[in-house]
Order: structure tokens, then sequence, then C-alpha cells
């Protein structure tokens, strides 16, 4: 969809549908006093047939009102008015827009609601809409060949709002959130198609293709020929029990001066998850196409970041790999070499994740990182201890950590974080080699995270544990998080967050 900002007056403004707010107890509030005399009239009587109350997300369509130059006024609850906020207004709109999608209207203008005063959350409150209307609107048919598709798609959206510096605030926004929500749905696609169409090659191939549209965005993909000359038998290991090649994406946008350091994403594109020799129950098994949503948030957020033109440098790396049970395939047992040197014992070979990650971790070193942030649907374990509301945080930077977290909770994308320490690294310890791939009983997605902090000791890094986030179990379908952590970190790096 087409987003727009006017400074207009609403009464006036020719549109399809024209969305008013209502807060509870029937209090149009502002809104009001933006309408000329008969439009408002005409609103506060159709208020007193009390067919709406405000509640958040209640929705009433009038036609033909008095003084108002639209087709259509949709009355939308947005709840209490003393508890607005960019947030409540985006969940607010969340019904509007897919009935506005199923209706005849096919563009529309919302009323910003007075009562955002400030730049700021004006900001926040048109990005907020942006994402949830995106959200609504997203559809993944690829894979069906009739598409049940609406008749009049909306396909444009005006906020109106009553000033120069209150639109300014606002196009912003848009211009991030459009961004933003173009890379979460390139993340939701990619993570959507299945595990036969969306391999190791294929990710690469997106990727390319994503490189290919911007000149400060340079992509390539390493071959297990390459891999192996730099000695990555952690990576190479997993890859060895499937027919697919293993690849190694590297994104490498340069935006900011030649000499400032990266921020460096890794994410884990582990495009079928079988669990290898320590096979998985086959209840859901399907779900593990999943397994490659830390790689597909890092294809979204570059992507995010070369239509941004974000002047910093950063840099994506997602290996890419299948884990399946074969002759070839690592046993629990097997003893391989990571790309740092450190020896791995492999007691359980549905702990691949980690393996694929240890090597790009150290590959990361190379491009002499301000930060490495990596995202994985690592462990099980954070599904239990944080369910499907908030990512895991684990890292070796306070600093970086609660940046993170503050960028998740400013943009609806939430994180928390989980301790790292000796007490759960010592659980790594191996009989046989420098360390284990599992830490046995207990703290599950902090002994994953202590793996891979042996491999992060040379720079900042934080590990973003996206079990529970990256997609949701019941509907099957991927969220797209945590790209909007993610930009949110690194706008605010760039100094253009509001
Ligand atoms: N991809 C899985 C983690 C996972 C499981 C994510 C379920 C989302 C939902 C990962 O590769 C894995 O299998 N982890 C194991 C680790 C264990 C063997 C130490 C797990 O969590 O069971
Ligand atoms: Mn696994
Ligand atoms: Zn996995």
């Amino acid at each position: 969809m087409r987003y727009l900002t006017k400074v207009t007056s609403p009464d006036k403004f020719s549109t399809q549908c024209l969305i008013l707010g209502v807060f509870e107890g029937r209090q149009p509030g502002e809104s009001l006093g933006k309408l000329d005399k008969s439009a408002a009239t005409a609103i506060k009587s159709a208020l007193k047939k009390r067919d709406i109350s405000g509640k958040s997300g209640q929705t009433l369509m009038l036609y033909d009102v008095d003084g108002i130059h639209a087709e259509r006024v949709m009355l939308v609850g947005l709840g209490k008015k003393k508890s607005l906020s960019a947030k409540s207004l985006a969940s607010a709109m969340e019904k509007a827009v897919s009935q506005l999608n199923d209706n005849a209207a096919r563009d529309c203008a919302l009323l910003m609601p007075p009562e955002f005063a400030d730049t700021s959350s004006l900001y926040a409150a048109a990005r907020d809409l942006v994402l949830t209307a995106e959200g609504q609107l997203y559809r993944f048919d690829q894979c069906k060949s009739k598409k049940d598709r609406p008749a009049h798609p909306l396909s444009k959206m005006t906020l109106i709002t009553g000033s120069r510096t209150a639109s300014t605030a606002v196009r912003k926004a848009l211009t991030h959130a459009q961004a933003i929500a173009s890379g979460m749905n390139l993340a939701k696609t990619l993570a959507n198609l299945p595990g036969n169409i969306c391999t190791p090659s294929y990710l690469a191939d997106q990727a390319k293709k994503i490189g290919s549209n911007s000149s400060k965005l340079k992509v390539s993909a390493l071959t297990e020929k390459q891999m192996e000359k730099l000695g990555m038998g952690a990576l190479l290991s997993v890859s060895r029990g499937s027919r697919e090649p293993a690849k190694l994406i590297v994104m490498d946008y340069r935006g900011g001066p030649a000499n400032s350091r990266p921020v460096v994403l890794v994410g884990k594109g582990l495009t079928f998850d079988a669990g290898g020799i320590s096979l998985k129950p086959s209840a859901n098994m399907d779900e593990m196409k999943y397994d490659m949503c830390g790689g597909a948030s890092v294809i979204g957020t570059l992507q995010a970041c070369a239509e941004l033109q974000l002047p910093i440098n950063v840099v994506g790396i997602i290996p890419s790999s299948e884990n399946l049970p074969d002759g070839a395939a690592n046993k629990p047992g097997d003893i391989v070499t990571s790309m740092a040197g450190l020896t791995i014992e492999i007691l359980n070979t549905d702990a691949e994740g980690r393996l694929i990650l240890c090597d790009a971790l150290t590959y990361a070193e190379r491009f002499k990182p301000a930060a490495v942030v990596d995202i994985a649907t690592l462990t099980g374990a954070c599904v239990v201890a944080l369910g499907h509301h908030t990512t895991g945080l684990l890292a070796n930077d306070d600093k970086l950590a609660d940046e993170l977290f503050q960028a998740g909770n400013d943009i609806n994308d939430p994180c928390w974080r989980l301790p790292m320490n000796d007490d759960y690294s010592r659980q790594l310890d191996s009989n046989f080699a420098d360390i284990a791939n599992i830490g046995g009983k207990g703290a599950g997605t902090i002994t994953a995270a202590c793996f891979l902090g042996k491999f992060t000791e040379k720079y900042k890094w934080a590990h973003l544990d996206i079990a529970g986030t990256a997609w949701k179990s019941g509907d099957k379908s991927a969220t797209g998080r945590p790209v909007p952590m993610l930009m949110q970190m690194l706008l605010r790096r760039s100094k253009l967050a509001e």
C-alpha cells in the first residue's frame, strides 16, 4: 500500500473513506474541532445513535455525511483517551484496515488524532500504524494455484495532520516504516516458503537479487569449497548430511564512511532442520522450515538499510544449510574442528544451529565489527522461558544489550535479557574435545549462548534467540521479527529515529 501525508481540512479532503477516531464514552476528542460545523453536527448525531461506544477496534461506517466531502466516514474506536499511544492507535486500526481491504473503498484518509501533540509521538504513531497495516495486508499465497484476493484491495492511505511540522515528522515515519515493512514482508515470505523451494542456494540467489538493486550493497556467497579452505569444519559437518550445498551468504552494505566499523548481523539460515541423526519427532516437524528465520531477518534488514540508504556500514552474514539424517551426516560423539580451531564434540546432532553459527561468527572478525548481533531460532528452551511474545537476549556487552532492549521496546518488538556466566559455560565441558555442543539439563537457551560466546570473545556481541517469536505456530505464519528491532537500532545509530 502507498502512504502519504497531507496538511488539509479533513471534511474537504477527497477520499473514498475518511477515518475519524472516537474515544471510549463516544467522545470524538479534538478531531471534531477539525471539521466544519455541519460536519461536526452530523458526526455528533451519528454518535448519539449509540452504535459505537469507542472501545478499541470498533468500527462504524457512515454514508453521505453532511458537510463531509468523502464518500464514507469510518468511525474507529480508539479506546480510552487517556491511554492513547502510538501502539494503541495502531492496534485500534488493525480491524479497520482489513475491513477497508475487503470493502469497495480502495483509498482512505485518517485524521491523525490531534491529541498526539509532539513530533516524536506523531512519528511513532505513523510508524506503528504502517507496520500494523502492512501486517494486516500481508498474504502468502505464492504456492496456491487459485489466489483468494480481495476485489477492491486497499491501496492508498493518507495521514492528515494539522501542521507542516507534524507532516514532516509523519513523512519521515512513513519512509522508515515502509522500508521496515518491506524488509519484514521479505523475511516473512522467505520463511513461509517450503524447504524444497527455499534452499540455501535459493536464499543466496534472493540475497544477490537484493544486492543488484543497490550500488551500496554487495552480495556474495561462499561455496562449500571456499568454506573448506577457511577451515569451517563445524558448519560443513552439518551440511554433510544434506544434498543441498551449504552457502555462507555475505551482504556488505556500505552507506557510511569507509573507515567506520560496521555492525555485523549474523542470521541462522537452516532451511530445514530435521534434527539429523538425533531426529526430531514428526509432529509439527514442517515448522522447521522456519529454522532460517534469523537469516531471513538479516536479509530483510539489509534490504531496508539499502532502501533507506542509511549512512552507516552494516554487514549481513547468513550461514545456510539443511540438517538431515543421512549416511554422511554427523553422528552423536563425532568431533569436528571449527574455523576458530576449537574442537567440538557433537553429542546431539539437533544442536546444529550453534555449529553453523560458530564458524560464521569467526568469519565476522574480518570485518572489524563495531558490534555483532546474531539472530537465531536456536533453542526450544527459549519458548519455554519466554513464550511467543519476547525474544531472548544474551550478550557479552551491557551497552549493546541495553541498546537492543531499548530498540525493541521502542518499536513493539521486545526482547529480554538472560544471564551468561562461567557456571553455565562449564555445562559445555567435554570428555573428549574442547567443548560439547550441548549443555545438558537446564538453561538450554543460556548454554547455547555460552557455546556461541566462546567464538565471540574478540568483539562486542549480542545474541537474539527468536525460537518463540519468529513465527506463529497455530496459523503457521512468519512474523518478520526481529526486523523492526534491528532497524530501530540501526536508525538510532544513524541518528535518524525520532
Ligand atoms: N531449531 C531448533 C530450535 C527450535 C526448536 C526452535 C523448536 C523453535 C522451535 C534447534 O536447532 C534445536 O533443535 N535445538 C535443540 C537443542 C538441544 C538438542 C540442545 C532444542 O532446542 O531442542
Ligand atoms: Mn536442531
Ligand atoms: Zn535448528
